[in-house]
């Protein structure tokens, strides 16, 4: 983490990495997030989920085995695992062991009939998939919550391809996408009116001061989302309000007055743009589900 940060903040527009947002604080206050109402995100995948889940587990077929790419704690692969025909297995990956065997067995209790084999791995490099006691028809990669956008283009690549690779010739990706839309819609969930994801944006910060040993005075920071037309992303800042020192273990950083480190991406594609964009790693788009005001998507993606 002390490389990361002291990489992001010497570059010439600093840079703190998202993952950093995710201590016990900050998946609080992410859980906050989901639930606020300029939010529309999750409420709305959920909803599509739920409206779409039987069209879904009969595209995706019976006995497949389920590799969701992060905890499986959300009310999504519940869904998901509830519908599916015969599931052959379920193997959530995660970086966090803990929360993972947490997650890991109360999903076992709750589906008995459904081989759990929880994964601890960074699934932004290559992984191994455990075989499942009987053999499964198809892989299937789950990847809800639009956590695809949170990657810049060329990383969005790589995971896709590494999903592909993981899918192999006969099986899928499960993947959701938040679209692009009103701008203003877009710039409310980012900037809420009870500053919940400023505070959540603050806390990296927090957690350089607690585990790095940072000497970063948050009310000396402000949270900013803006959109960036050109890459079609929200961006997330936090801008220095004065000119300032900010020692970091044996390092120092500069900021000017109203200088920014940029915090997070979060992409909102067309259905085409992301189409196009699996093509480029070798996938074809096969279903997409939308909600009725085309505000996020579902896609079912196969190796072409
Ligand atoms: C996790 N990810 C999909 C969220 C998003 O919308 O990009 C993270 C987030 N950042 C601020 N609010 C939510």
């Amino acid at each position: 983490m002390l490389e990361d940060v002291v990489a992001g903040l010497s570059q010439n527009q600093k840079t703190l990495p998202s993952k950093y947002f995710y201590d016990e604080r900050g998946s609080k206050l992410f859980d906050d997030i989901c639930e606020l109402d300029e939010y529309y995100v999750t409420r709305t995948e959920s909803a599509l989920m739920k409206a779409e889940v039987s069209d879904i587990t009969s595209v995706i077929g019976p006995n497949a085995l389920v590799v969701e790419y992060g905890s499986g704690s959300s009310l999504k692969t519940r869904l998901l695992l509830r519908n599916l025909i015969q599931p052959a297995g379920y193997v959530p990956i995660d970086i966090s062991g803990d929360y993972l065997s947490q997650v890991g067995h109360s999903l076992q209790a709750e589906f008995p009939q459904i081989e759990v084999m929880p994964v601890v791995a960074d699934f932004t490099k290559p992984f191994e998939i455990p075989s499942t006691s009987e053999p499964s028809a198809r892989r299937v990669i789950y990847f809800p919550g639009s956590t695809i956008g949170n990657f810049q283009r060329e990383e969005a690549k790589n995971l896709l391809a590494g999903m592909a690779d993981n899918a192999g010739d006969d099986g899928g990706v499960l993947i959701g996408v938040d679209l692009d839309k009103n701008r203003d819609v877009l710039r409310a969930a980012y900037n809420d009116s009870k500053g919940v994801t400023a505070e959540f944006n603050l806390n990296v910060l927090n957690r350089i001061n607690s585990e790095l040993g940072g000497e970063f005075d948050l009310d000396k920071f402000q949270h900013k989302a803006v959109f960036n037309e050109t890459r079609s992303c929200i961006e997330m800042h936090l801008i220095s309000t004065q000119r300032q020192t900010v020692k970091v273990c044996e390092y120092s950083f500069e900021f000017a007055e109203g200088e920014t480190v940029l915090t997070e991406y979060s992409h909102k594609y067309t259905i085409s743009a992301f189409g196009q964009m699996a093509n480029e790693v070798g996938l074809d788009v096969k279903n997409v589900w939308t909600d009725e005001n085309d505000m996020f998507a579902v896609m079912y993606l196969e190796r072409a």
